[in-house]
């Protein structure tokens, strides 16, 4: 007998300490497999019975509770994702026609496989192609026992609580049932639910949904059930997956059967014997497709008779016996009213047209995309211009063409501007790139949030307890809009301003404070890499500051540079890995006065320690061939590889008889074995950082 089958009440005091100990290991190892790796260990039971017996010790004895303890976790029992479900019968995924001739062909197909005469009809039924999700509701003796998501095809996820709350779906089902039956279908929401569930969304400011599919998805796929019953869902069934203890002779049998068991079976499926018959359906659909209440993409030919169904059979993940007849890309034509700039968070300016709202296919359409400033060059897209759109499925509209023979007389072409339109800083495009980008990184608000989120960063500032979140809330509302603010937020009557926040006492004010004043003195390659410059990473952080050693001295040499011919920009040039593009990025953050003020605020507030420079002659490693591979644990591969550099090691990617050292992580794979084999020494992380006295940096 274990100690976990010991009755809690008939533990000793020492039998319970172990226990609990155990526990918390093992319940957090299945949080962890769970959330992050969406991979759950154990049943929900089994574990919600580990997390009630460290209940029930704890409660006998409170002393025992651990600091780490399952039950002290925020919200005491995590909120758990979606269960995996395994389906029965895969479920697949139809092949697509796109002309008449394509269905033409599916039926010749169809014909040739089962040895029939070429005019032998082939009856099939048309389906509308619901653009919605598919699902799979598993019923066991006209019971529904559990519902999936249709996943990667084999496993879904368990919906049966949010499905549920679909009012149509029969939970029993009605007359005479099969032992087991998977009914599959498709989710979806309607057109005018979907407006206003939007308008719902908007007036609560919480996430717009773009088209019908995603509100559908969003709303199924809610942890919280009680969501998806504000969420108003619909669904069509049209099809089986494992089925046991009853057969039908054709699908349409199968449909009046749904019916007479209670589910939803669209109106509009009809059987066709031609590939005429067909076409005509298909053509009536597409013409009726902008009236229908719901989304639809296409129509779905079945061979009607199972028997051939089973003779048919599948290819590859698609059925021989059904199509997808898709409808085409819907096109319209409006006027480009005007060109506005957007500035994404990585600084990317991206215009957008802002058009005449026209109906495409049933959805109104107000803006479209153009990838860059090349593809509006290239098409030549002007305001006031008549546009010819395309929409195809979830896409962002496209302007496939302008009708130049509508252009009005006074025209001009569009000048996409060299300056960025949300901060006025300069925007720069580098020689082989498409895109334009504003340099104003730190104080453009269009990218404000992402740069101060790295600012703060680990490997940059490390300032402990300002997340994601509070970063977003403050700065909205004003209080840190650059990374100076940060260090000014205190005397800016901070902490005031902070216990008027929800959230924000005493303590945790003072956490953050010291949290801020405790990076007041940081290394020049940890400032470089936290300034968020682009392709300025670490290793290239800790290259500059290694060549240029204060501050002072690389602005200087940053702002002499700024001609190609100058000797600063030749000695720029001349630090190893240091190319034209990096240099191009480097000078022009450096150039651009917004950041230079708050460069020049930030010194105020902060020192920048010198680098200090490792004496290179007595290191261990100076002037061996090293290898890192696997991960390493305390350091970023760049990271460790410019530090040996600057230790004067050479950094190889592969291991060779020439190689000194290599340092393995957990994972290593060929390299470690290829060392072993030459004999090359090996070391671990934790070895090595003793080897060159301690994690340098
Ligand atoms: S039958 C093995 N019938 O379209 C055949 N699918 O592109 C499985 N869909 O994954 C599908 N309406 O989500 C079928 N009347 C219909 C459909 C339909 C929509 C979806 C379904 C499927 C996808 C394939």
């Amino acid at each position: 007998m274990t100690a976990r089958d010991t009755p809690f009440d008939k533990l000793t005091e020492k039998q319970a300490a172990a226990e609990l100990k155990d526990l918390a290991a093992e319940i957090a190892r299945h949080d962890l497999a769970y959330h992050q790796q969406d991979a759950p260990t154990v049943t929900d039971a089994a574990y919600d019975a580990l997390r009630a017996r460290n209940a029930a010790i704890e409660k006998r004895f409170p002393k025992l509770v651990r600091t780490d303890s399952p039950s002290k976790k925020v919200g005491s029992t995590p909120a758990r994702g979606f269960r995996k479900v395994q389906h029965d019968v895969p479920m697949l995924s139809l092949g697509n026609a796109f002309t008449s001739e394509d269905v033409q062909e599916f039926v010749r197909r169809i014909c040739r496989f089962l040895e029939l005469p070429e005019d032998e009809p082939v009856e099939v039924t048309a389906e509308p192609k619901i653009d919605g999700l598919s699902f799979s509701a598993r019923y066991e003796n006209g019971k529904l026992v559990v519902a999936a998501t249709r996943g990667d095809g084999s496993e879904g996820e368990d919906i049966t609580a949010n499905i549920r709350t679909i009012k149509s779906l029969p939970i029993t089902l009605e007359g005479k049932a099969p032992k087991l039956i998977e009914i599959r279908g498709e989710v979806f929401m309607t057109k005018a639910d979907f407006q206003k569930l939007n308008e719902a969304q908007a007036a609560k400011e919480a996430k717009i949904f773009a088209n019908p599919r995603n509100a559908a998805a969003g709303s199924l796929r809610q942890i919280d059930a009680n969501v998806t019953v504000s969420r108003p869902l619909k669904y069509f069934a049209y099809g089986w997956g494992a089925l046991e203890g009853m057969a039908f002779d054709t699908q349409w049998d199968f449909l009046q059967q749904l019916k007479s068991w209670g589910f939803v079976v669209n109106e509009r499926t009809k059987v066709c014997e031609t590939v005429k018959g067909m076409i005509a359906a298909y053509t009536k659909l597409g013409e009726d497709r902008a009236k229908l209440a719901y989304d639809i993409d296409g129509m779905v030919y079945k061979v009607n008779r199972l028997d051939w169904q089973k003779r048919l059979g599948f290819v590859s993940r698609a059925p021989r016996w059904a199509i997808a007849h898709k409808f085409s890309a819907e096109r319209a034509e409006t006027v480009v009213e005007n060109i506005e700039i957007q500035v994404g968070r990585t600084g990317a300016l991206t215009p957008v047209a802002h058009l005449s709202p026209v109906n495409v296919g049933g959805v109104m359409v107000g803006r479209a995309t153009m990838h860059n400033e090349d593809e509006l060059a290239r098409k030549d897209i002007r305001e006031g211009d008549t546009v010819v759109i395309q929409r195809a499925g979830d896409v962002i509209p496209q302007i496939l063409e302008v009708r130049l023979d509508k252009r009005p007389k006074a025209s001009k072409a569009f000048k996409f501007p060299t300056k960025c339109p949300v901060c006025g800083s300069v925007a720069v495009r580098e020689e082989d790139e498409a895109i334009r980008r504003c340099t104003g990184g730190l104080i453009c608000s269009a990218q404000a949030i992402e740069r101060i989120r790295h600012f703060v960063s680990r490997d940059a500032f490390d300032i402990e307890g300002f997340g994601e979140k509070n970063i977003e809330a403050f700065f909205e509302d004003g209080l840190v809009k650059n990374p100076v603010d940060l260090f000014t937020l205190e005397k800016r009557d901070g902490r005031k301003k902070l216990e008027e926040r929800e959230g924000w006492a005493g303590k945790s004010i003072d956490n953050l404070f010291d949290a801020i004043n405790r990076r007041r003195t940081i290394g020049l390659e940890r400032f470089v890499y936290a300034l968020g410059i682009r392709q300025v990473g670490q290793a290239t952080a800790r290259l500059l500051a290694h060549h240029y050693g204060s501050l002072g001295n690389l602005r200087k040499a940053m702002a002499a540079a700024k001609e190609p011919e100058t000797d600063a920009y030749k000695e720029l040039l001349s630090i190893e890995q240091i190319g034209e593009s990096v240099a191009t990025d480097l000078i022009a953050f450096f150039a651009e006065k917004h950041n230079r003020d708050v460069l020049d605020k930030l010194a105020d507030e902060i020192t920048v320690e010198d680098f200090q420079a490792p004496d290179v002659g007595d290191s261990p490693i100076a002037g061996k061939i090293v290898v890192f591979t696997g991960t390493l644990e305390t350091m970023g591969r760049n990271e460790a590889k410019a530090q040996a550099q600057t230790l004067g090691a050479k950094v190889a990617g592969s291991v060779s008889k020439k190689t000194d050292l290599v340092i393995a992580g957990p994972g290593a794979g060929s390299k470690l074995k290829e060392a072993q084999a030459l004999g090359v020494k090996v070391v671990t992380e934790a070895e090595y950082f003793a080897l060159i006295g301690g994690k340098a940096g």
